[in-house]
């Protein structure tokens, strides 16, 4: 897309975000950005209400070097965010009754709002009945059965957080979605099926495909696409080939490569035919964690933190 239509697409875009370009005139999609818009919001939100104490706990089980880096992120964030924030901490050979004991103590816990446990646990861990200990209201992470059955039927709850990113940044550097058609590329739990229900529900209104590892004719399913959210974590899958000119291409794909980490999405040449486009890292990753930290305002103002209701 040149970068006028591109200019013209973003005329009516709130004031959230600073529009910038990738060299091919596509928009990108600065999660970062968005992140770090989001963090000041959420903290002038907890300003407004006094400052209540707003808790994340989170549950790191072993040494897996990323999933620290990950928790330790998110801590920083909430505490910008004017968050208390707790990390609890167990050993790589934690018996299944030691983690469910932990998370048992702070879903009892009231000066505890949301709880994430750290995925994925230690092979030798069952992850299900842990999850099955959050009640819905403390699941900032939208992902135990409850929580995905509450976003099924439309009821209060929170929505997991990589696809709520995703529909934020639609919002924020106003995606058309009303009657447009998307793809989702990939059907987890985690990703794949919420990004369908929420791109399709009332007030997003698109038509939502579900592809996946059997769709036998990915290019041409992604070629009748407005918005495509490559989710299949397979590295490079999603070429110029795939991308219809001015369409919105979303990287939810996380790989790990010599290079570094690398998503679905083939960024150099995507970017010289798509509307708009997320970097990868900087795009859908940010914004996670900032859906997280919302998630969690949401979870104190559900669990009674009368200053937070309504605000
Ligand atoms: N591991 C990688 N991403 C996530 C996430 O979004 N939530 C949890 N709980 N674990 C993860």
């Amino acid at each position: 897309m040149s970068l006028l239509r591109a200019v013209r697409r973003l005329a009516d875009v709130s004031q959230v975000v600073e529009p910038k370009y990738t060299d091919g005139g596509a928009v990108l999609l600065d999660g970062n950005q968005l992140r770090d818009s989001t963090v000041l919001r959420l903290r002038e939100r907890l300003d407004r209400a006094g400052s209540p104490s707003v808790c994340l706990a989170t549950v790191l089980v072993g040494d897996d070097a990323p999933s620290r880096v990950y928790v330790n992120m998110k801590h920083r964030k909430a505490t910008e965010a004017g968050m208390v924030s707790r990390g609890v901490e167990l050993s790589a050979s934690a018996t299944q009754q030691e983690v469910e004991q932990a998370v048992a103590q702070l879903v009892a816990d009231q000066e505890v709002h949301g709880i994430l446990v750290q995925l994925p646990l230690p092979d030798h861990l069952d992850a299900e009945p842990v999850l099955a200990l959050l009640p819905p209201e403390k699941d900032v992470d939208g992902l135990t059965d409850r929580s995905l059955g509450r976003l099924v039927r439309g009821l209060p709850g929170h929505a997991p957080c990589t696809p709520l990113g995703v529909m934020r940044l639609i919002d924020a550097y106003g995606i058309e979605t009303v009657g447009k058609r998307a793809v989702v590329i990939g059907r987890s739990t985690l990703v794949g099926l919420p990004q369908m229900l929420l791109l399709g529900r009332k007030g997003c209104d698109a038509t939502v495909t579900l592809a996946h590892s059997r769709t036998s004719d990915l290019i041409d399913v992604c070629q009748a696409a407005d918005i495509i959210v490559a989710a299949a974590g397979q590295a490079g899958m999603i070429t110029r080939e795939h991308v219809r000119p001015g369409a919105t291409v979303i990287d939810v794909g996380v790989s790990r490569s010599e290079s570094g980490i690398v998503g679905d999405v083939i960024f150099d040449e995507v970017q010289e035919v798509a509307g708009a486009i997320t970097p990868m890292p900087g795009g859908t990753g940010p914004m996670t964690i900032a859906c997280l930290l919302e998630n969690t305002v949401s979870a104190a103002a559900m669990l009674g933190v009368t200053s937070l209701s309504g605000s």
